[in-house]
């Protein structure tokens, strides 16, 4: 059985909604088990015990929600210190509702959650451009949804971004389970 974990922050539901679609594409892929969670809650068994992570987030002045944040700084940081992600899967997938098409941060957003992956050592999957509802809803980095319309009245999240998010699960979950239990970085020695 691949273990996943789906963490999100959501205040008005957006995110919420993605991150209950990747949780859909990821049980799409036999012999999988996923936990959605809070970013609040998540604790660092949750982190460990896992094979692969999607971790998904409002954009917040341009950059992740501090739940997220301060998820990675209390409880991901710890388990970086002792290298205890280094080789689990990741991905990531955002909301944004700010002025411009693309919302105002959502792929510095993504980037940021992808640095902060790389930095506990994941194998990270990007969205490739072919993967359905991309053209509305994807970024190389990850699924994004903007929730507001041109005049900023809140809309929700279009299908073609919960399309994309649900692909990301999958992806993610295919990984994961390939390189399941392989040590394929080197380690280090002194
Ligand atoms: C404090 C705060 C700051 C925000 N800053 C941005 C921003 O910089 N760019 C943006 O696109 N949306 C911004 N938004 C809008 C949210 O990212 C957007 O509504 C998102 O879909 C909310 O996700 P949720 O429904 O999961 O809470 C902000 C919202 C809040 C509450």
């Amino acid at each position: 059985m691949t273990k996943i974990l789906v963490v999100y922050a959501s205040t008005y539901g957006n995110t919420k909604a993605m991150a209950e679609e990747v949780v859909k594409g990821v049980k799409s892929v036999p012999s999988t088990e996923v936990k959605l969670t809070k970013a609040e809650e998540a604790t660092a068994e949750d982190f460990t015990s896992c094979d692969g992570m999607l971790v998904g987030s409002p954009v917040h002045m341009g950059s992740p929600d501090w739940r997220v944040k301060k998820m990675i700084d209390d409880v991901c940081s710890g388990l970086w210190m002792k290298d205890k992600l280094v080789g689990k899967v990741g991905g990531v997938f955002v909301t944004g509702s700010g002025f411009g098409s693309a919302g105002g941060g959502c792929e510095v957003t993504l980037l940021a959650l992808l640095n902060n992956f790389a930095e506990l050592g994941l194998v990270i999957i990007p969205l490739p451009k072919n993967t359905p509802g991309y053209n509305v809803g994807g970024l190389q980095w990850g699924p994004y949804a903007r929730s507001a319309g041109v005049n900023m009245e809140q809309t929700g999240v279009a299908s073609d971004s919960l399309k994309a998010a649900f692909h990301h699960g999958a992806n993610v979950a295919r990984f994961a389970q390939l390189i399941q239990g392989k040590e394929l970085f080197a380690k280090g020695t002194k």
